[in-house]
């Protein structure tokens, strides 16, 4: 039994009490309807009895009661800062819990059916990333055209997103609560909030929050996380031909047993694809071996804003469009040609864009020589080592 429900039980016997007691007074004047003499004109004690033996009697109750008074008052004022924080602490498990509940999926125990939005299917049981197959409709290939492509988006980590974005309601600098009520149009994340046309309110909005909030990982682990992109980055690049192959032989397999001619016509389909895919991926292998810090970096980290087409990155693919030129600009504007240069010009002009990339700018206020922040950009000083962020920057101002 809780506090809580110890309280409740004594409210409900109080109510009771009270509730016999008035019943009790109305039976009883039914009963014996005796008219008794106004109070008014009752004698009282005489003074011998007023000022002595009811007087003391008074003052021992007056004693009693200002000792609670004076025991209760300070033990309150002691308690009352812990009580707070409980609270506060209380108020934000709370939310967490809720939270957990909207974030999660089928295989996660604080799954809820009706409630369940299914967050971890797309950004992993533990945010910490993941990816999600996606169609992509023939006018977002900009042909009407052309056949709809199944493709694999890759889906960001969450369990670092507050080393990369502020959020902090007392400056009214909102960026995650932003992203997860608008979502990113043009990407497979919806929007949730009602104010961006989703299904949730502000309360769940901030529930998702709180909850991310608790899965944060540790600073060293947000940092490792960026070299772990790295790694798994030269792994799809070294590896993609083994599966280009691999999706080729498949492909030949259910050509010989096709028993229409549509099968036959789309199973070779595949198999050019799949042609297609090992040569690519053997080009892109070869890229990316010869890849310095910077460029690996800004694809990592950078490039799935500023690189359309970035996210669903499949060399082994000969199906699915290959990414535009790096840095040519999707969600973030393009930084090729001179744009960099002049945004942030001069040798002076690489501390400005360590400051914008490292720290980024308040929303509204100007970055840059002609920029204004929108709040979109993420930061990365407290993920990447003031030599990485240079490193991006050396490699920007040269694409
Ligand atoms: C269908 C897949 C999908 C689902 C479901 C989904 N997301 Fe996303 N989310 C994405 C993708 C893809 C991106 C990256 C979009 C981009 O490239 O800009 C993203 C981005 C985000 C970002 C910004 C991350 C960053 O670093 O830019 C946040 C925050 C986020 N999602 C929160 C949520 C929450 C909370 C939920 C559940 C209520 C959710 N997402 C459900 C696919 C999904
Ligand atoms: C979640 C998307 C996102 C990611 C990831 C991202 N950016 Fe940006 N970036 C933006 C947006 C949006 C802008 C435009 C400024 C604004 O809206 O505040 C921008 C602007 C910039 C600018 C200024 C361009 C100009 O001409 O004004 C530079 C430089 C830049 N980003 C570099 C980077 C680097 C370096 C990284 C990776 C370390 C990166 N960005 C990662 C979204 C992103």
């Amino acid at each position: 039994m809780t506090l809580r429900t110890l309280l409740i039980l004594i409210n409900i016997a109080a109510v009771l009490v009270i509730v016999v007691i008035i019943g009790a007074k109305v039976l009883s004047v039914r009963r014996e309807p005796t008219e008794r003499p106004a109070s008014n004109r009752t004698p009282f004690y005489d003074d011998d009895v007023l000022e002595d033996a009811h007087l003391t009697k008074v003052l021992r109750w007056t004693l009693l009661f200002s000792t609670i008074v004076a025991i209760v008052l300070p033990l309150y004022w002691l308690l009352e800062p812990s009580r707070q924080d409980q609270e506060a602490k209380g108020f934000e498990d709370r939310a967490v819990e809720r939270g957990a509940v909207l974030y999660a999926n089928k295989n996660m125990p604080a799954y809820e059916g009706a409630k369940s939005l299914l967050c971890a299917d797309c950004h992993g049981a533990d945010g910490g990333g993941g990816s999600r197959s996606f169609v992509l409709a023939p006018d977002a290939q900009g042909d009407p055209k052309a056949t709809p492509v199944q493709e694999v988006w890759q889906v960001p980590s969450l369990n670092d997103i507050f080393y990369r974005y502020t959020e902090d309601p007392t400056t009214m600098v909102q960026q995650v609560t932003d992203i997860i009520t608008y979502g990113r149009p043009g990407t497979p994340m919806p929007a949730w909030g009602v104010a961006g046309g989703g299904p949730k309110n502000v309360q769940s909005v901030s529930d998702l929050v709180a909850y991310l909030r608790s899965i944060q990982v540790s600073p060293a682990k947000a940092r490792a996380a960026a070299d772990q992109k790295i790694k798994d980055y030269q792994t799809l690049a070294a590896t993609s031909e083994a599966t280009a192959q691999t999706n080729l032989g498949d492909a030949q397999k259910k050509l010989d047993e096709a028993q229409t001619p549509e099968q036959r016509a789309k199973y070779q389909g595949e198999i050019e694809a799949a042609r297609e895919g090992i040569r690519r991926s053997r080009a892109y292998a070869d890229e990316v071996a010869q890849m310095g810090q910077g460029e690996l970096l800004f694809n990592t980290q950078c490039a799935r804003c500023h690189t359309k087409g970035w996210s669903t990155l499949d060399p082994s693919n000969g199906f699915v469009p290959l990414p535009e030129p790096a840095g040519s600009g999707a969600l973030g504007p393009s930084l090729r040609g001179d744009s960099v240069e002049s945004q942030f010009p001069g040798e002076t002009g690489k501390q400005k864009q360590y400051d914008w990339v490292a720290v980024g700018a308040e929303v509204n206020k100007a970055y840059g020589v002609r920029g204004i922040s929108s709040g979109k950009m993420p930061h990365f000083g407290d993920i990447l080592s003031r030599a990485q962020i240079d490193a991006i920057i050396e490699y920007e101002r040269n694409l």
